[in-house]
């Protein structure tokens, strides 16, 4: 099986949309009341830390460490404000997913400047990468939700033929209680290079062909954390806001019903970091636990 489709608002429940994901397919939905009200709030924070500047074009009219320091403001802000958490929890309960037994990550707000702008430390440009690379677990779905309207220059890309290619990579010298307790906390000081180390591909990656998926402000984008996925270069003249967020669905973690490892070998696991939607109560710490006891290696 290898990625070749892409379900616009499918009628499908949430265990087969999951199924999809980890068999590397993507869904995308029209904006919902929920998601309008996520970016809604989003859009809220950001004109707070923005003022009168329009956030899109900002980066024209500003010293790209000015510009930063915004950032450094309202990303922050944004992951722990409580509303942030309420507004995934309604939107899982609109996705029809199991609120008991779904857990999630804390939202990011995620920007990438124009014209390469600002494009490490707290704007950083992804390149090609699966979240499993960085010890995401693999029934890990992403999901991604444009703020501001956006084109094919400014959104991200998928590399689909890499579903079942590994790409040789750095992931076995990540090790995610490392990089948390050392890197995390020093993005803001990483304006203009990144010494943080993170897994990369190791040999020259087939950026073609590639999948674009554009949804409305608001729309929202499922795939899977496996997925190969990169920041495209943004030549649109805007800088583009998402919302992102990572949820998984707990009896999926503890029988491994998942996508496959092709190329990952991480040490760690970041399912500590997720909490279960109807009281943001912690993921239990033996699932984490046998989850981690039973890395799966390459095929
Ligand atoms: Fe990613």
């Amino acid at each position: 099986m290898h990625v070749n489709t892409v379900f616009s608002n499918p009628g499908m429940d949430d265990a087969s949309r999951r199924q999809k994901l980890y068999n590397g397919q993507v869904v995308v939905y029209s904006a919902t009341p929920g998601s309008l009200a996520f970016i809604e709030h989003a859009r809220d924070m950001i004109a707070e830390s923005f003022g009168q500047r329009d956030p899109q074009t900002a980066q024209y009219d500003m010293p790209v460490e000015d510009f930063a320091a915004l950032l450094a403001n309202v990303k922050p802000r944004f992951i722990h404000h409580p509303r942030s958490k309420e507004l995934i929890r309604n939107l899982l309960g609109e996705f029809g997913c199991d609120l008991e037994q779904t857990y999630f990550d804390v939202p990011r707000l995620r920007t990438s400047t124009s014209d390469d702008y600002l494009t490490s430390g707290i704007s950083y440009a992804f390149h090609p990468h699966r979240d499993t690379w960085y010890s995401a677990p693999f029934s890990q779905v992403n999901w991604w939700i444009p703020i501001f309207p956006v084109v094919p220059e400014n959104v991200m890309a998928f590399h689909p033929h890499y579903w079942t290619q590994p790409v040789r990579n750095g992931s076995q010298s990540f090790d995610y209680y490392e990089w948390t307790r050392t890197s995390r906390q020093t993005a803001i000081q990483h304006v203009k290079t990144d010494t943080r180390e993170q897994p990369k591909p190791e040999e020259p990656v087939e950026l073609e062909p590639q999948v674009r998926v554009v949804p409305e402000a608001g729309g929202v984008l499922l795939f899977s954390g496996n997925q190969l996925h990169s920041t495209v270069p943004n030549t649109s003249g805007r800088t583009r806001f998402s919302i992102d967020f990572r949820t998984v669905y707990l009896p999926d973690v503890v029988s491994r019903r998942e996508a496959p490892n092709v190329d990952s070998r991480c040490t760690g696991t970041t399912l500590r970091d997720f909490l279960r939607a109807t009281d943001l109560e912690r993921m239990p710490e033996d699932v984490a636990l046998s989850y981690e006891s039973r890395t799966t290696t390459p095929a």
